[in-house]
């Protein structure tokens, strides 16, 4: 018998990470991509791991042993790492019928400090820090900052190096130098946190930069280790742990013998900018064998509990041209880069010494031309550079980053030109996974504009907004746009570490603040907000198949559900809501949507999800506690909202009778409308759209996270699609018609003081019912193990596309109108399954000829009765309210179907 000799594995990597460094879990998850000819049924795998290559190789190495390959990865469980080590490992497959198939290539992980007890460095800091005041900003008292101070260590190494890493975290925000150069191209690090719970350090590789003779150096500023949100003075400790080819093995750590100096970077904060003075700068301060005999020593001080930073780093991820350059006065100039993005400057300028040039940052032009920087509130978003005069200079700040469009350059010595001024694009450098091609230039406008919305906001933790004297980590915002980032964006280590980040802000009764990490102490959150806890511990394992997160923090979501019950009465929630369905047309506040409803509807919605998080985890008991819980809470939710019109609506005027879209969708939503009254709930939903909005929207944040999909579920996507293209107020094609090159806050284009960030993320919901419901990729079962493909090709769409790279291969689907036939080209990856809707007749309008074809073999053909079942080439097909349903292994697939045969 001839056996097809299997492929290898390819795309190995390690926790989300190809070849990651200060991986600190004890078993991390190996991870691979199976060949796409594998097709994914009952083989098994097989990983070696050794601590070199030749070990791997020569058989000196840990191995699995062949295991059921159900998902392509594995949590290593092999003997204890060790800490600082670098480790090797390949991995094969073995086919049901016993053939092996070849090895994938090495990959590598290098392990970071994997017990705290191997901490030997000592925190440390300066004793002399210049600091300066900054204004007051919202929900924060006056912020004290300090002027940036350098750190240096010189040392000898004995011998040849073999390997040479560094475990570094400097609290708020560190650059690591080595021998006069900058070790790495992160930004910003480390990433955010509550510092005193869990500080991230960062682990650097620099074995091929390290010398004989070493410097090694710090730039440390404020970051948000501020006392305005309780924490102190900047900080920092460092372990290097260096192994030489004579087998010795030494180590670096910072102690008191560290020298420390002020630095040349003067003012650093998030929300006000920075300064630099390049008269100060010495370009030897962290060379070895330097004068620092002004320098002082540094303290020891006591410091915080440490965990790797595995999430990848904020990066300057793209660099943008001015489109524009416009003379404001003598000495003011500004650039216009024709996107909103989060980031710096980088200015190119030749001066005189002494000079001051500043940069006003502005998301915005005020009517006269001229920036308008009222939006960003308190934040003060502007940078200084004085030139030191010696030639040609080039300066990027380090510590801060703005959200902005426009820059105002004042005092530029001489005339600038489009090539002084960059815009360095600023985030945290997820990779982006998903792509949508949509055939509505207006749509796929909206959909490019989400994506810059959602790269502006990720630092390190997933923020409201980048410009203003916010840019923190509100729940809500985060929940909305979660799954919309995750299609978008490799954002698996991100969420885990958000996971984390919000287990340690949890309050021992078990509340949430909206703010994670809780730098603004906003206890208890509402339940809009708070159910980012198990919402995105849901998504990371819907959409990563990943469940360590809720086996993790099992417990203590089970404790933010008690809480809620611990608040409602009756299992209404009246009085944790405070914000509600945020920002709906012409209000901040709901407006027509009780925050109770709203409250108690992601009680509801929390408690039946944890639930499912319980069944997946073989928690049982807890689930069945749970769904009766939520049970009992759905019951309370329509004895106390239901009405005669539909759910209750906070009337505007005596006479108003307009039903209100967010109360009566949310319940349509989660199947919670009791099969009575289900008719008239739709009715009313329908009607407010359709008759008092004249197919507009009227819903806030919560209600649009769910509009579309509930329109699309009730057959009624032509609906959803003709509210998403609207180019009227209030609309996403509103905002574009205003010049917006993001997503608003509000509806509203609004300039002034208030709450009116032109880069909000939170609205950015409906591209992933754009991914699901017009290209018509959606993962229904965890880690994609299944496929949905349906597309809906509606009202003028000619066209849409997806394509998604996931932890199984590359899942795509892409459509297009020919005629009146549609063509779909389906693509399936390894190990999933496949449950393909291949659009095939406009709903209602039963009784019309199918055909189908794949490739150019016709596969079914037949009157389709809604519940018509054929048999083909491909299985058993059923027509299905205008698609034909059939499912499928993985692979790629062409179909052509014709939707308009009378
Ligand atoms: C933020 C939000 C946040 C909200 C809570 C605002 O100031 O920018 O996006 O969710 O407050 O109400």
């Amino acid at each position: 018998m001839s056996r097809a000799r299997l492929a290898s594995p390819h795309g190995l990597r390690c926790e989300y990470r190809i070849g990651p460094v200060g991986i600190d879990l004890p078993r991390p998850r190996l991870q691979w991509r199976l060949p796409v000819a594998s097709g994914g049924e009952g083989f098994e795998a097989e990983v070696q791991l050794a601590l070199s290559e030749a070990r791997l190789l020569a058989g000196s190495r840990w191995e699995s042993g062949c295991r059921p390959c159900v998902d392509p990865w594995l949590d290593y469980d092999g003997p204890p790492l060790v800490s600082a080590t670098r480790y090797f490992w390949r991995v094969r497959l073995r086919s049901s019928n016993g053939a092996d198939g070849d090895w994938s290539t090495v990959s590598r992980f290098t392990t970071g400090v994997l017990d705290p007890k191997e901490w030997r460095a000592s925190w440390i800091t300066s004793e002399r820090w210049e600091s300066y005041l900054q204004v007051k900003t919202v929900m924060t008292p006056e912020i004290e900052e300090v002027c940036a101070r350098q750190f240096v260590r010189e040392f000898e190494l004995p011998g040849a190096i073999v390997s040479a890493l560094f475990f570094v975290c400097g609290l708020g925000s560190f650059e690591l130098y080595l021998n006069g150069e900058r070790v790495g191209d992160h930004r910003l690090d480390p990433a955010q946190s509550a510092y005193d719970r869990r500080s991230y350090y960062v682990a650097f590789d620099v074995t091929d930069s390290i010398a004989r003779s070493n410097c090694i150096g710090i730039v440390l500023g404020n970051g948000r280790y501020l006392g305005a949100y309780g924490f102190g003075r900047p900080k920092l400790i460092v372990q290097g742990e260096i192994e030489l080819a004579d087998g010795t093995h030494h180590t670096i750590l910072s102690d008191g013998d560290w020298l420390t100096a002020s630095a040349a970077t003067r003012e650093n904060g998030i929300y006000f900018g920075e300064e630099l003075d390049g008269r100060r700068v010495d370009p030897a301060w962290c060379l070895p064998g330097s004068d620092r005999s002004s320098w002082e020593r540094a303290a020891v001080v006591d410091g915080h509990p440490l965990s790797a930073q595995l999430i990848d780093p904020i990066r300057v991820t793209q660099i943008l041209e001015p489109v524009a350059l416009r003379r404001l006065g003598p000495h003011d100039y500004l650039y216009d880069f024709g996107q909103n993005i989060s980031g710096v400057a980088r200015l190119t300028a030749h001066g005189p010494r002494g000079a001051r040039i500043e940069l006003r940052y502005a998301e915005l032009l005020g009517d006269d031309g001229r920036p308008n920087r009222t939006t960003l509130r308190a934040a003060r978003s502007t940078d200084g550079y004085v030139l030191s005069g010696e030639g040609e200079e080039t300066w990027e700040p380090r510590f801060t980053y703005h959200g902005f469009r426009y820059i105002e350059m004042i005092g530029y010595p001489g005339v600038p030109d489009l090539t002084t001024l960059r815009a360095l694009v600023l985030h945290t450098d997820v990779r982006p996974s998903g792509s949508l091609s949509l055939g509505n230039d207006l749509l796929a406008r909206v959909h490019r504009n989400i994506t810059w919305g959602q790269r502006a906001n990720l630092m390190s933790i997933p923020t409201d907004c980048p410009q203003r004297d916010e840019r923190q980590g509100w729940l809500g915002d985060a929940q909305l746009a979660a799954e919309e980032a995750i299609l978008n964006f490799d954002m698996a280590r991100f969420y885990i570490k958000y996971l984390d980040d919000i287990a340690d802000s949890q309050l021992d009764d078990g509340s949430l603040s909206d703010v994670v990490p809780p730098y603004w102490s906003l206890y208890p959150a509402d339940p809009a907000w708070g159910t980012a806890f198990i919402t995105i511990a849901w998504l990371v394992y819907r959409y990563y198949g990943d469940d360590r997160p809720i086996r993790k923090h099992f417990d203590a979501m089970q404790r933010y559900v008690d809480f809620l019950s611990g608040r409602a009465e009756g299992h209404i929630l009246r009085t944790l809501g405070k914000y509600g369905d945020w920002c709906p047309p012409g209000s901040i506040l709901p407006k027509r949507t009780p925050v109770e409803l709203t409250s108690t509807w992601y009680y509801y919605h929390d408690t039946s999800l944890l639930a499912r998080l319980a069944e997946a985890i073989g928690r049982h008991e807890s689930a069945v506690q749970l769904r009766a819980r939520a049970d009992a809470i759905r019951d309370a939710f329509n004895r106390e909202y239901l009405r005669d019109y539909g759910y209750a609506t906070v009337r505007m005027s005596p006479d108003d009778r307009t039903p209100g879209q967010t109360s009566n969708l949310l319940p349509l939503a989660l199947d919670m409308v009791p099969a009575d009254h289900h008719e008239l709930v739709v009715e009313k939903l329908l009607e407010s759209v359709e008759v008092h909005y004249d197919r507009h929207l009227d819903t806030g944040i919560l209600g649009t996270r769910y509009l579309f999909d509930v329109l699309t579920e009730l057959g009624r996507a032509d609906l959803a699609y003709a509210i998403a293209t609207q180019k009227s107020y209030p609309g996403f094609g509103y905002m574009l018609a205003e010049g917006a090159t993001t997503l608003w806050e509000r509806w509203e284009c609004l300039t002034g003081a208030g709450m009116n960030s032109h880069n909000h993320i939170m609205l950015g919901s409906v591209d992933a019912w754009m991914y699901r419901s017009l290209a018509g990729v959606e993962c229904i079962e965890p880690g994609w193990r299944k496929v949905r493909i349906k597309p809906h090709c509606v009202n003028n769409l000619q066209w849409a596309g997806a394509r998604i790279e996931t932890v199984r291969g590359m899942v795509s689907a892409s459509w297009e109108m020919e005629g009146d036939d549609v063509l779909l080209i389906v693509e399936i990856p390894p190990s999933a399954a496949g449950e393909v809707y291949v659009p095939a007749g406009s709903v209602g309008r039963l009784e019309k000829e199918v055909i189908l074809l794949e490739s150019e073999r016709m596969v079914f053909q037949g009157k389709a009765v809604n519940g018509t079942s054929y048999s083909g080439a491909l299985g058993i097909a059923r027509y299905e309210n205008g698609f034909v349903r059939l499912d499928v292994p993985s692979g790629f697939y062409q179909f052509r179907s014709a939707t308009k045969v009378e």
